[in-house]
């Protein structure tokens, strides 16, 4: 099984040390400086994520990357912090635990737009951008790897500026379905 295809979640972790090898600085709109580790992503997933952002604009939807590649320790810096603000009933709805997060696979992006103000919350999925990326996503090897109805088997809450990167052959097969990475992985 490729990378692309394979399953990250609580009972699927990655390895502490796993880094992807082809990590790559994104080249579209993006709230982080090009220094900074969460704007990079895997090469196929970047260069996915760049075209799809671009086509949007013929749309008039203005999309940008909030947060890409998490290494492990960061996650887990997020995940601590998080837990004592907010306490573990919302870490356990939204935050995966260190190893246990895409992120750290360098296939997953968050991304908002203006309109929101660059939030990453549910009034995401209202705006022509959110209703835009949730139809187009899959043409460019993206599934909305959190949909809503689906948190009993993803484990987590309805995520709609979740992205994730699984090859186009996939995107459209899951998208053709309406199966989670978990129900396909299940079959
Ligand atoms: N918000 C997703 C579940 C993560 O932390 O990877
Ligand atoms: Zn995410």
């Amino acid at each position: 099984m490729d990378i692309y295809s394979r399953l990250i979640n609580r009972e699927n972790p990655l390895p502490k040390d796993f880094v992807p090898e082809d990590l790559v600085s994104c080249e579209f709109p993006f709230l982080a400086a090009g220094s900074e580790e969460k704007r990079l992503l895997c090469s196929a997933a970047a260069e996915s994520a760049r075209r799809l952002i671009e086509y949007g604009k013929s749309f008039g939807c203005h999309l940008a990357g909030i947060s890409g590649y998490r290494s492990y320790a960061r996650q887990q810096e997020i995940y601590e912090t998080r837990l004592r603000e907010a306490g573990p009933e919302h870490v356990s709805r939204f935050l995966a635990p260190p190893g246990a997060s895409e992120h750290q696979s360098g296939l997953a992006l968050d991304v908002s737009c203006p309109s929101v103000h660059m939030e990453l919350d549910e009034s995401f999925a209202e705006t022509r951008e959110g209703r835009w990326l949730a139809a187009y996503a899959p043409m460019f090897g993206f599934i909305l790897r959190y949909p809503r109805g689906k948190e009993h088997i993803t484990g987590y809450a309805w995520e709609p500026w979740h992205i994730r990167y699984v090859s186009k052959s996939l995107a459209l097969y899951l998208a053709l379905t309406g199966l989670t990475l978990e129900e396909y992985h299940r079959i």
